[in-house]
């Protein structure tokens, strides 16, 4: 059995679910998930309840966030027509922007172009924006990217035209990045009818086609891995009106593996797509004595080995290439033989 090691890794599309959810998904249990997973910096998405839209909010979540956290932690502020002129207020205390186009779990949208105007008039520059757009928005994404000549990241980029048309951005030498679940890559539409509402999420899964234009670009257009982490409980999976979303973070690097054991990726193009471009992008900090050590072993995927609070994930029963042994983070062993030894509080919340 090899064992690899491995940098902490840095997911930039978590929803902890603080303040509002906290039955779905604490700050506590969600670093614990996120250490399980070997994922040792996370950003933690703004549609909440309520959003992360007001100084005041995002400022009394970041005080919970610092009693809570195991591993570090920056928050998203959100977009929002009601409080846009709070963005450069927000900005002071948020590592990202997060503007959300398209019909997702939550209130949280920009649907009006006077907001969009003012989000990139008035968002810092050199703070990131993220926006989750999908069919038509990713062209509207690209074009502002273009208009007012900054970064702007796509997340969770699941169809094919969406993947070309970003790649074209890129030729034109257009500052836009992306990134790809591992949902949107290991699933597809076959899966969501199978799993029903466990196989829902926004984007919705994809044709065979759209997975394979996502792995045909794994190694070129995409910039990132991003797990969008969105936890539900079953029971509410389960009602009447089930909102979208899967669990990810400890099911993220061991199918990653999967796929450096298949050959389909490389293990260096992996630590890009899992830490090194989500860092330059986002702009955030090293982490001095962190890594991951993996065990390449043959592992069975088990929703009652997981740290998250829902309990579940769709990959449950499924076998990958690979676990997380042991992580360390700042030099103390953060979590070993599965367990989390890192405690609430031991994270360091970003400024
Ligand atoms: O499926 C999703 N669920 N996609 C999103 O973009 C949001 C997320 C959530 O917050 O549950
Ligand atoms: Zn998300």
């Amino acid at each position: 059995m090899t064992t690899i090691t491995l940098p902490g890794l840095i997911d930039v599309h978590t929803h902890l679910r603080v303040p509002g959810g906290e039955h779905k998904e604490d700050f506590a249990s969600g670093t614990a998930a996120a250490l399980a997973g070997g994922v040792t910096m996370i950003l933690g998405m703004p549609n909440t309840n309520p959003p992360l839209t007001t100084p005041d909010v995002l400022a009394a979540t970041r005080r919970q966030a610092q009693a809570d956290i195991r591993c570090d932690v920056g928050l998203y502020a959100g977009a929002s027509p009601a409080d846009i002129a709070y963005l450069p207020a927000l900005a002071e205390q948020a590592t990202a922007l997060k503007i959300y186009l398209n019909d997702t779990f939550g209130k949280l949208r920009v649907e009006d172009l006077p907001t969009l105007m003012a989000c990139f008039q008035t968002w810092p520059r050199h703070k990131p924006i993220a926006v989750h757009a999908e069919k038509q928005s990713v062209a509207v994404s690209i074009g502002l990217a273009a208009v007012y000549n900054r970064p702007v990241h796509i997340v969770h980029v699941s169809r094919r035209e969406e993947i070309e048309l970003i790649a074209d951005a890129k030729v034109q030498g257009l500052p836009v990045t992306c990134e790809v679940a591992p949902h949107h890559l290991f699933m597809d539409q076959t899966d969501a009818a199978r799993l029903g509402p466990l196989g829902d999420m926004r984007p919705i899964l994809g044709t065979p086609d759209d997975v394979a234009a996502l792995w045909e670009h794994l190694n070129s257009t995409v910039d990132c891995i991003a797990t969008d982490h969105a936890p539900h409980t079953l029971a509410e999976k389960h009602s009447a009106t089930p909102p979208p979303g899967v669990s990810g973070l400890e099911t993220s690097l061991p199918l990653m593996l999967t796929a450096v054991a298949d050959n389909r990726l490389s293990l260096s193009r992996l630590i890009e797509l899992m830490h090194t471009n989500p860092r330059r992008i986002f702009g955030l900090p090293e982490q001095p004595d962190t890594q991951v050590e993996v065990e390449m072993t043959p592992t069975v995927i088990r929703n009652e080995n997981l740290f998250t609070k829902c309990g579940w994930t769709p990959f449950d029963g499924r076998e990958v290439a690979g676990r997380v042994a042991r992580v360390v983070l700042r030099g103390a062993v953060a979590f070993e033989n599965g367990r989390v030894l890192a405690q609430p509080g031991n994270g360091r919340l970003l400024t």
